[in-house]
């Protein structure tokens, strides 16, 4: 049953006279966020991330996440409206992440925005995470437009697509196994740094020589856009197994395998983003996600783009992780649009786009 009647356009002229404001809500994994978007800025982002909870045990505990956001939710909520200057009053509607990510958490996030909606009577409307990361570099650059060519790089996905529009993207290449960021993730565990692994692996990148060692890009047999990033672990294993001696004469450092194994997913995701510029003949790129947030993945696209003269895009940051800002955004850009949702929404841990 669809608790909310109203599938009506907002008009130009209604979005001129009153700004509408929307709160946003992700608890996807283990960023508990809420902000406020206006459809010119950001009002608030604030962004409780769990990572202390979680690194005791090298890698999230969906079931501590999904009680940490129950925890934190309310007052993360409240945070981000008294940031924003806004009461619920105020609010013009509800946006909540609905998938894919990790159950439970997910759960937690669109039953209280489902209650919270509800009792306020505000629109309600469900966001895919991944149309969050991939639009939000409309979040900071006004001359940021479809079409583009948006490389989705997080902890479960490295999907690259074709956006033409809002709400019409193809998907044209993704991961067989593992995600860039899970392989940041696994290599940062091989090589004894903490978690969450990128950002360690990264900087340890930064120190280390990327010429000492050659890990082998995953060729498709097929010839298929798609990644693989599974054997690139293992040969990063193997090559801590077969070389204790190298490492413990300090020959080779855990460093110069970071870079190397760095090199490899920077390479591999430059040489898909290339095909599918040429293929299709696009003239805008971006990169989002949480690994976009690694500075030499970012640089060297950055340097690819401007040699074919491309324009390119990476959010900042703090928008390139889990962020409320992004899911407002997309809540926004649905709402305008009469794209609502019912209470009938459900989590969907393996939504796609
Ligand atoms: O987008 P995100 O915050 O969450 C998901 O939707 O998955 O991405 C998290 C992933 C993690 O795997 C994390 O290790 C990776 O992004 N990450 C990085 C960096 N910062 C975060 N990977 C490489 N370099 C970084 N600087
Ligand atoms: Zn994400």
């Amino acid at each position: 049953m669809n608790l909310f009647t109203p599938r009506k356009l907002l008009t130009k002229k209604y979005l001129r006279r009153n700004t509408l404001k929307v709160l946003g809500i992700e608890t996807s994994c283990d960023e508990t966020s809420a902000a406020v978007y206006d459809g010119k800025k950001i009002l608030s982002n604030v962004i409780f991330s769990q990572v202390d909870t979680h690194k005791v045990y090298g890698g999230v505990v969906p079931e501590i996440a999904a009680r940490e956001h129950l925890n934190r939710l309310p007052a993360v909520v409240d945070e981000a409206l008294s940031k924003a200057g806004a009461g619920l009053k105020e609010i013009g509607g509800i946006a909540v992440t609905y998938g894919p990510g990790l159950a439970g958490p997910l759960i937690v996030g669109v039953s209280y925005a489902k209650a919270l909606a509800y009792a306020s009577g505000k629109k309600f409307t469900g966001v895919n995470h991944l149309e969050g990361h991939l639009l939000s570099p409309f979040l900071e650059n006004k001359d940021f437009k479809f079409p583009f060519a948006g490389i989705v790089v997080s902890g479960g996905h490295t999907n690259i697509y074709i956006a033409k529009d809002f709400g019409s993207y193809d998907l044209m290449a993704s991961t067989r196994d593992d995600a860039a960021g899970e392989a940041f993730d696994k290599a940062a565990k091989m090589l004894g740094l903490p978690y969450p692994g990128g950002p360690e692996v990264s900087k340890a990148a930064l120190k280390g020589n990327d010429k000492k060692i050659v890990f082998p890009q995953a060729q498709m047999k097929d010839n298929s856009m798609d990644f693989s990033f599974s054997g690139l672990k293992t040969s990063v294993l193997y090559y801590i197994q077969r070389n204790q001696g190298k490492i413990k004469s300090g020959q080779v450092t855990i460093e110069d395998i970071a870079a190397a194994f760095q090199k490899t997913i920077i390479r591999t995701i430059v040489k898909k983003t290339s095909r599918v510029l040429k293929d299709s003949g696009i003239k805008t790129l971006a990169i989002t996600g949480g690994v976009a947030a690694n500075i030499s993945l970012k640089e060297e696209l950055k340097k690819f783009a401007m040699e074919r003269k491309i324009g390119f895009y990476a959010p900042s940051n703090l928008l390139c992780t889990d962020n409320g800002a992004m899911i407002a955004y997309v809540g926004y850009e649905r709402i305008k649009r009469g794209l609502l949702s019912g209470m009938n929404l459900e989590a969907q841990p393996d939504l796609k786009i």
